[in-house]
């Protein structure tokens, strides 16, 4: 399987500077050999799905909603995604979890969702510095994934993504500091191996927390890191070209 480099932009363009990055990543970018997802906030997403047609850029959302269709006010319909071309939705990310305390139930239903419209989850998960110092890691990131693929059934291994994100690495968290590329490998080893055991296949499992051109080499050399997701260094399209070119 081809690496992937996810761009996960959060809440951190307007409109037009997500259009305007955009179409730099399409003249800049000729060519990855890695699949390269844009996730931008739904609302540029609807103006940059047109862009990415006939591209080899893929388009990403980064959430969706515990069902079809109902009375969810505020929320988006993987359905009305799907119908927008995109192909991948991030799920159960750290900020969400933390600032809209979303549980493993919610995650867990907006996975199925999700699948049901051969949208392709990338589901979080990561530990938080606290557990880490306390040595349970393993043990947290264990039971998460229990928790939020039960009763999840895939038909192919490429129909859903993990991603490893230690809260304590992302950028954006008060003194954040890199792992290094082996710790986030063993790690990723273990996480691969829980999942394989629940869905029966062999899942493909990214790294994301303070990447940038410096590292990024050093996570995509690694045996189980099979992409990166990427927060700040994605903004700037000098550093997430060089990140794509390599
Ligand atoms: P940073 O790359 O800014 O650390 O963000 C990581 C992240 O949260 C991607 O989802």
């Amino acid at each position: 399987m081809k690496k992937m480099i996810v761009a996960n932009w959060k809440m951190q363009l307007n409109i037009k500077d997500s259009l305007s990055l955009t179409k730099k990543m399409l003249q800049q970018l000729k060519f990855s050999s890695a699949q390269i997802v844009i996730c931008p906030d739904y609302l540029s997403l609807v103006l940059i799905s047109p862009l990415l047609k006939k591209t080899f850029i893929a388009l990403g959302a980064q959430d969706s909603a515990v069902a079809e269709f109902g009375a969810y006010t505020g929320e988006i319909s993987a359905v009305n995604l799907r119908q927008l071309g995109v192909k991948y939705v991030i799920l159960g990310h750290s900020e969400r979890r933390n600032h809209l305390h979303e549980n493993s139930a919610i995650i867990n239903a907006k996975i199925r969702v999700a699948l049901s419209q051969g949208i392709i989850p990338i589901l979080c998960i990561g530990e938080k510095l606290t557990e880490r110092n306390n040595g349970e890691a393993e043990s947290y990131l264990n039971s998460e994934l229990h928790r939020a693929l039960k009763g999840i059934k895939i038909k192919r291994a490429r129909d859903l993504i993990i991603a490893y994100e230690p809260i304590w690495a992302i950028s954006t968290n008060h003194a954040a500091r890199p792992i290094l590329a082996s710790e986030a490998d063993r790690i990723q080893t273990f996480i691969k191996k829980k999942a394989q055991r629940i869905l029966k296949k062999k899942i493909a499992v990214l790294y994301g927390g303070s990447v940038n051109d410096q590292n990024a080499a050093d996570f995509l050399a690694q045996k189980n890191i099979d992409g990166l997701l990427i927060g700040a260094a994605a903004l700037q399209i000098k550093e997430f070209s060089s990140i794509c070119s390599i």
